[in-house]
């Protein structure tokens, strides 16, 4: 069966079947990268518009890079430079760009569900490109496909998801995708930086780094987010680091084929030690290459493109 694949706005109401396809299809995006000429005329007459309200690097270039490769007219229009900075709401914003007839619009928002609340209220189609602390579905999407990379099926591998959970729509996001293919997923972090809900996600919760990263197959380590915190939930970095922080010696603890990642941007020295970061075990690089390749596959089916259920 197949049905229009009409917003990405989450990976929780995705099926596992959904997600295969969706990282099937980034395979063949990916080959399209490697090309010489890296552009195919699949989405020739779309217009996408990416609408960044909070400070991105990687995702925006890769939106972009994506539409651009696909043949899609692209442009950014980022928080500062919008009208939404003279006090237009996120609505008044949205209908606008709607009213000029875009195919997709790509947005990230300081908002946990903000892109549910539009996807609603306009005509185009809307991919969440980072939520508040909600989801963050392409960055999931992107790290599913890195993994299968390294270890093939993810049925049954150990994922440990290190550091600041709470804030993080990335481990939201990875949880679902995850235990959707067979994962065992676990969390490890400061109780103040741990959701309460976290368990009925379906992730083990540890509250040392050590027994969590203990025979993984791959070590997730996420960004302590400063901007999102309150004060005072944890001591200071040099603690953290300490305490939390992912380095040369425990990663001796993981698989000895064990990967490592990180969504980007890095706290260099805070929640991941340089020499691991830019070591053997990453693939935090490769992490980014797949994230054209998976953008381009959902703005291939968000654009007009069917989506097989599994
Ligand atoms: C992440 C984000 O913005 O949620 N970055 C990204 O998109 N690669 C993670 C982060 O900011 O820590």
């Amino acid at each position: 069966m197949s049905r229009p694949f009409r917003h990405l706005l989450d990976i929780e109401s995705l099926t596992r079947g959904e997600i295969l396809t969706i990282l099937g299809l980034a395979q063949k995006m990916w080959e399209v990268s490697e090309r010489s000429v890296k552009k195919v005329p699949t989405l020739r007459g779309k217009t996408i518009v990416g609408l960044f309200l909070e400070a991105s690097t990687r995702t925006r270039s890769s939106f972009e890079l994506a539409g651009k490769r696909l043949s899609a007219d692209v442009i950014n229009i980022s928080g500062s430079g919008s009208s939404t900075s003279k006090g237009e709401t996120l609505l008044d914003t949205v209908k606008n760009l709607d009213a000029m007839s875009p195919d997709v619009i790509v947005l990230r928002h300081s908002s946990s569900g903000a892109p549910h609340f539009i996807a609603s209220r306009v005509r185009c189609a809307v991919v969440n490109a980072g939520d508040g602390t909600h989801e963050h579905p392409t960055q999931a999407l992107l790290d599913c496909a890195t993994m299968m990379k390294h270890k093939g099926s993810l049925e049954g591998k150990t994922v440990a998801i290190v550091g600041d959970v709470a804030h993080s729509r990335v481990a939201r996001s990875n949880i679902h995708a995850l235990t959707k293919l067979g994962a065992n997923v676990r969390v490890a972090g400061p109780r103040t930086l741990m959701p309460v809900d976290i368990g009925a996600m379906g992730a083990t919760v540890f509250e040392r780094v050590e027994p969590a990263i203990t025979d993984a197959d791959v070590v997730m380590v996420l960004r302590l987010q400063s901007e999102r915190q309150e004060a005072g939930l944890i001591p200071n970095t040099r603690e953290y680091s300490r305490y939390f922080g992912v380095n040369s010696r425990n990663i001796e603890l993981a698989k000895p084929d064990a990967i490592v990642m990180h969504p980007g941007p890095i706290n260099r020295g805070v929640e991941l030690e340089p020499e691991l970061a830019d070591g053997s075990r990453s693939v935090i690089l490769e992490q980014v290459t797949y994230g054209v390749a998976v953008r381009m596959a959902v703005l291939y089916l968000v654009a007009g493109g069917t989506l097989d259920e599994g």
